[in-house]
């Protein structure tokens, strides 16, 4: 992709899974990179496994705590020498049925899923616009953010959300040449999906996907690289759907 080599690149939930295939995309890519992750083990893997490739620090932090993700986002603009993108990429899942669903658990996804979201897009593009300097930001929807699925009202309105706090962003951003879109992946196989379906379900699932098969982190990987990058630069507002042809039928 063109326009990625030498940018600072910020990953949020990149120590494992879509996160991880990315930050690995990004180094191939020549990009530098500051990312986060929930568990401290994770992260320190991921830099000692990443550092070969390119330059890389990583830190722990919840994104659905403001005081953390402040502090985050300021780290993140010190070690870069300043932020070209932002992939807003963590979020959590779990399956349940919408008339057993509590109130707790609602919000439990609603704050990682949008809140999260919001908290470290809100403040890297305060910094992207006091640089003046441009900049990408993608967002992490899913198909789930444009079509319903059985036990995940909580995960669908989260992700259907940012889909509309994307096109607003976009709207807000825009004449400062921040360019903000939004990806939709389908079933990707990363340890989420691992954690909440059998090899038995995944199995009789890709009968729904016209290809035939699930997709691969390093297939999402790709989309936000293009997203992010000059080969994109006149895509904004808008959001990117890679999910095998599902939602063709
Ligand atoms: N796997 C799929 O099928 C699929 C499909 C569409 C969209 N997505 C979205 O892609 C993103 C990544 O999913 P994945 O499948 O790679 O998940 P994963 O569980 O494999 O990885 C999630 C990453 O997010 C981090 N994380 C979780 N909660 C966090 C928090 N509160 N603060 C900071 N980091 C946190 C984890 O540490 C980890 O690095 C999510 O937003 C998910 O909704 C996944």
């Amino acid at each position: 992709m063109r326009g990625l080599k030498n940018k600072g690149v910020v990953i949020t939930g990149g120590s494992r899974g879509i996160g991880l295939a990315t930050a690995r995309r990004f180094l191939e890519e020549g990009s530098r990179i500051y990312f986060c992750g929930l568990e401290a083990d994770e992260v320190a893997q991921t830099i000692q496994d990443l550092s070969p490739l390119g330059t890389i620090q990583g830190q722990v932090c919840d994104v659905s705590d403001e005081e953390q993700a402040i502090q985050f986002v300021a780290a993140a603009e010190e070690a870069l020498g300043g932020i070209d993108i932002l992939l807003d990429n963590a979020g959590i899942a779990w399956e349940e049925n919408f008339l057993e669903m509590t109130a707790e658990h609602w919000d439990k996804i609603l704050s990682v899923n949008l809140r999260g979201m919001f908290l470290i897009a809100r403040e890297v593009s305060k910094r992207m616009v006091a640089r003046a300097s441009g900049g990408a930001i993608v967002l992490m929807a899913s198909k789930n953010g444009l079509a319903g699925e059985v036990k995940y009202a909580h995960y669908n309105a989260s992700k259907g959300a940012i889909i509309m706090l994307m096109k607003t962003m976009a709207l807000e951003l825009g004449p400062h040449g921040i360019r903000v879109n939004a990806l939709c992946p389908g079933y990707i196989l990363t340890p989420l999906a691992e954690s909440i379906d059998s090899p038995e379900f995944i199995a009789a699932y890709v009968n729904n996907i016209p290809l035939g098969r699930v997709g691969r982190p390093e297939e999402v990987a790709a989309a936000y690289a293009f997203l992010a990058s000059d080969d994109a630069s006149f895509m904004h507002g808008t959001e990117l759907l890679l999910d095998g042809g599902q939602l063709a039928q």
